[in-house]
């Protein structure tokens, strides 16, 4: 007989003694405490790192609870807001997927998928050199045609503290949210809203802080993003400048890759490079050439559609 057979009969012997059920019970014995979800590690390596009872592990007699991470959690808890988005600058919004814009942000899509057959890719910083070149409109627009390929779930983060945005232009509050998470004060799932675009989810910048350089680097947004990107196909991350504060560099380390906006006839091209500079070669997956003229608009297309023609594959 082996020991762990033994210790069970023993175990069996006592309780029949103490007048006890006969069958093993020791999973109902502290029938009024919340269940006690192991940490990934000890989930993995299949230890509860629950007490013993009786001498005898309780390992393979726990039952399965599901993660605090999973995705009935966050539809439960994320409960849908009435935002109103901006329509002139959020495209896709009101169905119209002829809109001027959403033809690039569809081509920007399926670079974004290209990038992602080289090198793992899910959580994408936006970025610029400078204010004002369009960071938020990429960050958002991305999001919303992200989410317009069937069954897609994407995340949608205003990490821009000092300056954030992205509330204004979903038309919906600026808190909860991440500086609330970071200083400790807000769990995962209560810092984010679901609007009116199914599968679309938002964690807004959160109240108004002053120490946002300290905050974003404090380890908790990593924390966040490991948490819950399991839920999600993409976690796109909106930013402050590069070239003015160091934000940007600190939250790409927490990504899988950058996406620099260049303002076309604004951005001067010494300060793009100062930006590019600020993130590892490996780490930078495409520019977005924002804001180019309507001609120069028609002259892309052409070529673009040239290529589709010919059956070349469009260059990124
Ligand atoms: N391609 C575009 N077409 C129309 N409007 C645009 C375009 N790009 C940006 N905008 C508008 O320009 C303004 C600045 O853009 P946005 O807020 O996205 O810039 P930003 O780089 O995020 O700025 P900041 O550094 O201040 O956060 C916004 O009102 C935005 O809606
Ligand atoms: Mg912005």
């Amino acid at each position: 007989m082996s020991r762990i057979h033994e210790a069970l009969k023993k175990a069996e012997q006592e309780r029949a003694a103490q007048g006890g059920p006969s069958q093993p019970g020791y999973a109902v014995a502290v029938a009024a405490e919340p269940p006690v979800v192991p940490p990934a590690e000890e989930q993995r390596s299949g230890v509860t790192g629950a007490s013993p009872i009786g001498g005898v592990p309780l390992t393979s007699a726990m039952p399965a609870f599901s993660s605090p991470f999973s995705l009935e959690a966050l539809l439960a808890r994320c409960t849908p807001l009435p935002w109103s988005p901006d329509e002139k600058t959020m495209l896709f919004f009101n169905g119209d997927d002829s809109a001027r814009g959403t033809e690039e942000f569809r081509t920007l899509r399926s670079r974004l998928y290209h990038a992602r057959e080289k090198m793992p890719l899910k959580k994408v910083l936006v970025t610029s050199a400078l204010p004002k070149e369009g960071k938020s409109f990429t960050a958002a627009n991305l999001a919303q045609v992200l989410v317009r390929q069937h069954g897609r779930r994407v995340l949608l983060v205003d990490a821009d503290l000092r300056g954030p945005r992205l509330h204004m232009m979903l038309g919906t509050t600026s808190s909860p949210g991440l500086a609330d998470y970071l200083q400790g004060g807000c769990d995962e799932f209560s810092i984010m809203q679901r609007g009116p675009m199914e599968n679309l989810f938002f964690v807004p910048s959160g109240q108004e802080i002053s120490d946002p350089a300290e905050l974003v680097s404090n380890g908790r947004l990593r924390l966040l993003l490991q948490r819950v990107e399991a839920l999600f196909d993409w976690i796109i991350i909106d930013s402050p400048p590069a070239v003015p504060v160091s934000d940007a560099s600190v939250l790409a380390k927490a990504c899988d890759g950058v996406l620099m906006v260049v303002r076309s006839n604004t951005t001067p091209v010494d300060m793009a490079r100062r930006a590019r500079q600020e993130f590892p070669d490996e780490a930078l997956v495409g520019v977005v050439l924002n804001g180019i003229s309507a001609d120069a608009m028609a002259y892309t297309r052409y070529y673009y559609d040239a290529y589709q023609k010919n059956g070349v594959e469009s260059k990124s």
